[in-house]
């Protein structure tokens, strides 16, 4: 019999990847995603048909709970999110909605399912930012937890919250708590993403500027099909627990920007074309996060698979690829092929 799952966040980076992952193993994928005045499925265009799309917002509790009692899922996995940090700080309340009391909504659905006796196990989604500014390197699952973000406060709220239903409750519910982790599919507002893509735009020759903020700021960035796996062992654990996910090798923003010119052969990119703007800096940031994820490697038989080049280099692919759409293939500039002109 196949399992059945519910992924909310289903349109994000993760959700995207997690629902091809579980359908390639045989389940049936039911999607959570939010209504748009404009539909935008991207990410996940490719499987329609092959997915179950149910419209809610983890602000409803009313519609989280009937597709709940609708689908009566195997498995829950909670990736909807405001996860972007730089704007927890412009939009806190509804960061505090979303992300903090709308992971309790989705565990709430999940309790009032396993009183009916057909309770599901339950990921949620959360993340580095649970330990701040720390000076604790590397951390792990003991590592105390202080966030300095809107953002982190709410993914703790929801983390303690997890772990209170798991105990009052009995309820299977697991964390991961992700460090950094990107892809071709990441939001263009994350750092990753702008550098991969602006990179792109200059060795085509449309722009020639690259704005950052904070430069000096380190994180252990891993590739995020490799994470959805770990999301998926954690659930097929015979307990509940917490596990520390990345890749225990952390990058400046800075070594990521030299990453991305190496990639398409601009030599001294930094220098040459980047600018710091005080706008894109954070009230309070986080210097560096570095994981040890032995407890996952251990428990879960987890390990990264996708080095760091490699994934920025796929990423400035993917970008080249995605501006250069409706220029014919002769004319297209490539990663192997830089035009020294253009650099
Ligand atoms: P993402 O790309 O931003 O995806 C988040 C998803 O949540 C989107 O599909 C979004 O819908 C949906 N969403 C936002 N507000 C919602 C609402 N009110 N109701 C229902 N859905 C809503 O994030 P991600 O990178 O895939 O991350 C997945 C989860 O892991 C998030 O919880 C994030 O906080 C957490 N996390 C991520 C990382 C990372 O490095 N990527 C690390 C640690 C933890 P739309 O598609 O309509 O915008
Ligand atoms: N976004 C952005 N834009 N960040 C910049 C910029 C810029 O122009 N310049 C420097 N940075 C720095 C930020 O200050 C931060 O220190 C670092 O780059 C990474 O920023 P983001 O890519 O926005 O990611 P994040 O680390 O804040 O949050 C991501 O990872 C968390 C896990 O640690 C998100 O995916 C969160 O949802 C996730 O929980």
């Amino acid at each position: 019999m196949s399992k059945t799952a519910l992924i909310s966040g289903c349109n994000g980076q993760d959700g995207s990847y997690l629902a091809e992952f579980l359908l390639e193993k045989g389940y049936v994928v039911h999607g959570l995603v939010r209504r748009n005045s404009t539909p935008n499925h991207q990410r996940i265009e490719h499987l329609k048909g092959r997915l179950h799309l149910h419209e809610s917002d983890l602000t409803d509790q009313g519609s989280l709970t009937r597709i709940m009692f609708e689908v009566q899922p195997d498995e829950v996995y909670n990736l909807a999110a405001q996860s972007f940090v730089g704007i927890s700080w412009d939009q806190p309340i509804s960061t505090s909605d979303v992300t903090g009391l709308g992971a309790v909504r989705v565990f709430e659905a999940a309790r009032q399912l396993q009183v009916r006796g057909a309770g599901p196990r339950v990921y949620q989604a959360s993340t580095s930012e649970l330990f701040g500014d720390t000076l604790v390197t590397p951390q792990n699952e003991e590592t105390p937890l202080k966030p300095h973000s809107p953002y982190g406060a709410a993914k703790l709220y929801a983390h303690e919250m997890a772990g209170i239903y798991r105990k009052s409750h009995g309820m299977f519910i697991a964390c991961g708590i992700l460090f950094n982790h990107e892809s071709e599919r990441r939001g263009k507002e994350f750092v990753t993403r702008k550098i991969t893509r602006t990179v792109a735009e200059i060795l085509v020759g449309r722009a020639d500027k690259l704005m950052l903020g904070n430069v000096a700021a380190a994180r252990d960035w891993g590739y995020a099909p490799d994470y959805v796996e770990a999301m998926w062992l954690t659930l097929q654990q015979e307990q509940p627990d917490d596990f520390v996910i990345g890749t225990g090798v952390s990058h400046t923003v800075k070594d990521f920007v030299e990453a991305a010119f190496d990639a398409v052969g601009i030599i001294d990119g930094f220098d040459r074309y980047v600018g710091i703007d005080e706008k894109f800096f954070r009230p309070v940031d986080i210097s560096v996060l570095l994981a040890d994820a032995t407890k996952a490697r251990d428990a879960l038989d987890w390990e990264p698979k996708t080095p760091f080049k490699t994934m920025v280099r796929r990423m400035v692919a993917s970008d080249l690829d995605e501006i250069q759409v409706g220029v014919p293939d002769s004319e297209r500039v490539k990663l192997n092929d830089p035009d020294p002109q253009r650099v």
